[in-house]
């Protein structure tokens, strides 16, 4: 005979669809059932370790590859010195931020930067001075301040002849000292032929 307070058997088909006991399986109920917890937790464990190692060696490696910022070259070729009359020039003023100035006796360039915040002066011929827009410093056709608030001469770029017979100038070399402006590779001798 029958008990009559047994429990009724389980629906077919309950353990296949993901209940238990007539309710849902939640997911760790689930990872429990097909690993085990032990194993579950192992797994978990070694899976952390590969991730952070991964992570370690990949952020390692990215250091191989330090930032290298490509600047354009400071130095430029000027063309042939016969090119230039006597006087400031400013060719090279809007692309190369350079004043070309050709004297009876050669040639030197301005870095066309103003010395106070750096701002680019503006030639005045009539007047003879460069004149800065920003705060109102002068300078004079040598580069000496004269007015405003600048602090120090214009800066004077190296200047030579390259091999092919054109003028070299390169802003990565400047002096405005007195003395030094005018001589060695800050002025370039040229005697019109
Ligand atoms: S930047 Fe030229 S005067 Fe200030």
């Amino acid at each position: 005979m029958a008990d009559p307070v047994a429990a009724p058997a389980p629906m077919a088909g309950a353990a296949a669809s993901g209940t238990a006991a007539g309710r849902p399986q939640g997911l760790w109920e689930r990872l429990e059932q097909r690993f085990g917890r032990r194993e579950f937790l192992l797994k978990s464990g070694w899976g952390f370790f590969w991730l952070f190692l991964g992570g370690w060696l990949l952020s390692n490696l990215r250091f191989l590859f330090p930032n290298v910022l490509y600047e354009a070259s400071l130095a430029f070729k000027a063309g042939k010195p016969d090119e230039y009359p006597l006087g400031i020039s400013e060719k090279w003023k809007k692309l190369q931020r350079v004043w070309i100035v050709r004297t009876p006796q050669g040639f030197y360039a301005y870095w066309a930067r103003c010395t106070h915040l750096g701002c680019t002066p503006n030639w005045f011929d009539a007047e003879g001075r460069f004149k800065c827009p920003c705060h109102g410093s002068n300078f004079n056709p040598d580069g000496d301040v004269i007015a405003g608030p600048a602090p120090k001469p214009l800066w004077r770029c190296a200047i030579t002849l390259a091999d092919d017979g054109q003028l070299f100038v390169d802003k990565g070399r400047l002096e405005n000292r007195p003395g030094a402006r005018e001589q060695g590779e800050f002025f370039l001798p040229y005697a019109a032929a």
